[in-house]
């Protein structure tokens, strides 16, 4: 079975790993011009939010 975990990060995305590896970083800001990943645009726009761990039921 496969292991899957999401991490909020401190003002940025919704990283997915599947694993321990890196699926996708999703964007949360709404900023991104690619959604729904993250392009980086949450450092421009000032978005701010705490770090989180997102429980994956197995
Ligand atoms: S969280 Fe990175 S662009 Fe929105």
């Amino acid at each position: 079975m496969v292991k899957v975990t999401i991490s909020a990060k401190e003002n940025g995305p919704l990283i997915v790993e599947t694993d321990g590896k890196r699926l996708c970083a999703l964007c949360r800001c709404t900023a991104s011009e690619n959604k729904p990943n993250c392009d980086g645009s949450h450092a421009k726009s000032g978005f701010k939010a705490e770090a989180s761990e997102i429980k994956v039921c197995d």
